[in-house]
């Protein structure tokens, strides 16, 4: 029998299809992961090897160098998320990897080890979008969420704002022009002198200041177009430091940090709520819902209009595995599966 036919018997099979164990594999960055979620949002193990210290001399991720140490890890990785969960490869139900959108070459290694797995237990394999994988989180923290929903996503490469119309349809409703949120984070941090990745570092240096001190405006921004832009308000940074230095003038750094983190902030919150009516729910997804400015600032909002409002609990903010097998089991329930000319794609 064909690989395919053995994967979808086994997934028609499936006596309790609810309580199905799927692993999750996670390599699209810089973050090699393995998780083993249990009916969709039970965690059972949540395995995280992060490779922030290899590429941090270098101030960002260096992609061949995330590739060979993904395939360096893999192995122990999903050998480690199987021992937490207490479970062997045979009580597996399914293999969920991401293969869109990432480097292509660390994807390729999750996609590559997924495939193998899949073809030697005979189980279903399910190609899982990271965007999408970063809005199942929400399903793992809030076991109750049920679609429909608008969804922010703010991470490194992506700020979008779409309405998650089921567990596996999407509506674009806006997105950012150039720059994503995290990555105006981390290059801002960057120009104040702060290690990779900048965001987390930020966030702490403007504890310290004031967010007032410097408005750093943007007609698109401030305005009720769905899009959004922050290459602007990066470049305004970059400026205002290279202009001080040049006239031999001191910052305090921290009103920087806060007044940029006030900036991409209340840019976030004001496109999302945008689409939000009163009695709507409103989900915060991707690597930048660590920011706790940001989620005071959507609980908040989201209060004065009576919106719903959901972020995934800490584990589960920047990448994990944890959130591809949550996404990967609606794929498992849709019977939508993965054949094994799976690929990996640099964009959606
Ligand atoms: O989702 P994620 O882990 O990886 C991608 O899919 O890109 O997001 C990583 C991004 C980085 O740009 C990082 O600087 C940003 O999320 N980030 C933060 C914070 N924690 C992570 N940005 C602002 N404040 C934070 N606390
Ligand atoms: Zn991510």
């Amino acid at each position: 029998m064909r690989y395919n036919e053995t994967a979808r018997k086994k997934a028609e099979s499936l006596p309790l299809k609810k309580q199905a164990y799927v692993l999750g594999i996670e390599t699209s960055c810089d973050e090699t992961a393995a998780a083993v979620v249990q009916g969709g949002c039970v965690v059972l193990s949540n395995v995280i090897y992060t490779q922030i210290p290899l590429h941090r001399q270098y101030g960002g991720v260096v992609p061949e160098l995330a590739s060979r140490n993904h395939a360096d890890q893999i192995g122990i990785v999903v050998r480690e998320a199987l021992d937490a969960a207490g479970l062997r490869k045979e009580d597996l139900d399914a293999i969920a990897v991401t293969c869109r959108p990432g480097l292509v070459g660390a994807l390729l290694v999750g996609v590559c080890y997924a495939k193998a797995l899949a073809l030697a237990g005979g189980l279903p394999l399910l190609g899982v979008d990271h965007i999408h994988g970063h809005i199942a989180a929400n399903y793992i923290s809030h076991p109750a969420l049920e679609p429909p929903f608008v969804s922010l996503v703010a991470s490194g490469g992506h700020s979008h704002v779409l309405r998650v119309d089921s567990y596996d349809s999407y509506s674009l409703l806006g997105q950012t022009r150039d720059d994503a949120a995290g990555e105006a984070y981390d290059k801002a941090a960057r120009a104040l002198g702060l290690p990779y990745p900048g965001g987390p570092e930020l966030e702490k240096l403007a504890r310290g200041g004031d967010p007032n001190k410097y408005p750093f405006h943007s007609t698109l921004n401030e305005s009720d177009d769905p899009d959004m832009s922050f290459s602007g308000i990066k470049t305004a940074l970059v400026n205002l430091i290279a202009n001080a230095r040049a006239r031999g003038e001191e910052l305090f750094l921290p009103d920087i940090a806060a007044s940029f983190q006030q900036a991409i902030n209340k840019t976030l919150t004001h496109k999302a709520l945008l689409h939000c009516r009163e009695g709507d729910t409103l989900c915060l997804a991707g690597g930048v819902c660590a920011n706790g400015h940001l989620r005071e600032l959507l609980t908040r909002e989201c209060a004065k209009r009576r919106v719903r409002f959901f972020a995934p609990a800490a584990p589960y903010r920047t990448d994990n595995a944890a959130m591809i097998a949550a996404q990967g089991y609606f794929h498992l329930m849709a019977g939508d599966l993965a054949g094994l000319d799976l690929s990996a794609a640099a964009t959606k």
